[in-house]
């Protein structure tokens, strides 16, 4: 029997290789594999406790109970925990993150890791990280990635028992920093849950699941020999062909505001006319991530709150896996 509290941390991740698009929705099985670096500077704290009390599972955001879709996605996991452990009780999760909600940085990657991981261990469950990140998956696709440690491939795998994610560098491996241009705090209209589901809709998405096994390739191997110019033309390309599959699916998602396009061409004229070591990459919504080594990310920090129409940049280097906290 488990102790019947928990509490976990889990940082939220930046896709270098997306995903977009599932085989299976319910499942959350990808159309293909996708990869990314944990955000340090970013963490989600969830506490779960089965409660004998309680006749339904109650979620607490930010001090607030939220019902509705919300709560399904949350008792679908918590419903998965209690098939496995045979723990009866209902849940209350309680859940907060520090970093600012509703400012366009996605939470539902560290959100299902950490309930996950504190899930698990409230109901007595000894998993593996394999089981813990397929179990984060059920909840949100990208949850998968922030289970492990740094520098993360989620294996798209054939089934719910081989699709979950592994570390492939660990955070020390290189020190890279994630500077979040926000442009927009607005909530965005179509979310990604709602997104996977229109990716067949557009022609190109079976040429971008064809070609993503050799853009995988190049990504790892760029993180493997910190070869940044490799990094950077693997992310930005894999970024277009993710936002091409958006814009041209039935009815199209444009997710871009004109300050998101103006920090994409201010990235890539600081790269290629003064040879300064930057990348984008963008995710569902108007935000730009820019990635860079340490050694110059003041530098890009202090180029990107110049730009007109960019808000607040927030920046973060490679985090450590999703992580029980002593009760
Ligand atoms: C564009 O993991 O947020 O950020 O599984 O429905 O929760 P759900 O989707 P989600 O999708 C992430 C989409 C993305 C790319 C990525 O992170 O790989």
């Amino acid at each position: 029997m488990g102790t019947w509290i928990a509490t976990a941390e889990a940082h939220p991740n930046i896709a270098f290789i997306k995903y977009w698009g599932n085989r299976d929705h319910e499942a959350r099985l990808p159309s293909n594999g996708s990869l990314s670096m944990n955000l340090a500077a970013l963490t989600t704290r969830t506490r779960v406790a089965f409660r004998p009390d309680l006749s339904a599972d109650r979620l607490i955001l930010q001090g607030r109970e939220v019902t509705g879709p919300a709560l399904a996605r949350v008792s679908r996991v918590l419903s998965l925990v209690r098939a496995w452990s045979g723990v009866a009780r209902y849940a209350e999760v309680r859940s907060e993150n520090n970093f600012p909600t509703g400012a366009g940085i996605a939470s539902s990657a560290s959100a299902f890791a950490a309930l996950a991981v504190a899930a698990a261990a409230a109901a007595g469950l000894d998993l593996s990280e394999q089981a813990l990140s397929r179990l984060a998956r059920w909840g949100s696709g990208s949850a998968s990635r922030s289970v492990p440690a740094g520098f993360v491939e989620w294996l798209p795998g054939t089934s719910d028992e081989d699709s979950y994610a592994v570390s492939i560098a660990p955070p020390e491996h290189w020190d890279l920093v994630d500077c979040i241009a926000l442009v927009s705090t607005e909530h965005k209209a179509v979310g990604s849950s709602q997104g996977h589901r229109l990716a067949e809709s557009s022609p190109y998405q079976a040429v971008r699941v064809a070609d993503a096994p050799r853009r995988l390739a190049l990504c790892r191997e760029a993180i493997l020999q910190r070869d940044f110019e490799a990094l950077a033309d693997i992310v930005e390309l894999d970024c277009h062909m993710m936002h091409a599959v958006m814009q041209t699916s039935t009815p199209a998602l444009l997710y871009w505001e004109p300050a998101t396009v103006r920090v994409m061409q201010a990235v890539r004229r600081w790269r290629t006319r003064e040879g300064l070591p930057v990348a984008y990459t963008i995710d569902a919504g108007p935000n730009v991530h820019v990635l860079c080594p340490r050694a110059v990310s003041e530098e890009v920090q202090r180029r990107l709150q110049a730009l007109p129409g960019v808000q607040r940049v927030l920046a973060s280097g490679p985090g450590g896996a999703a992580r029980l906290l002593s009760p």
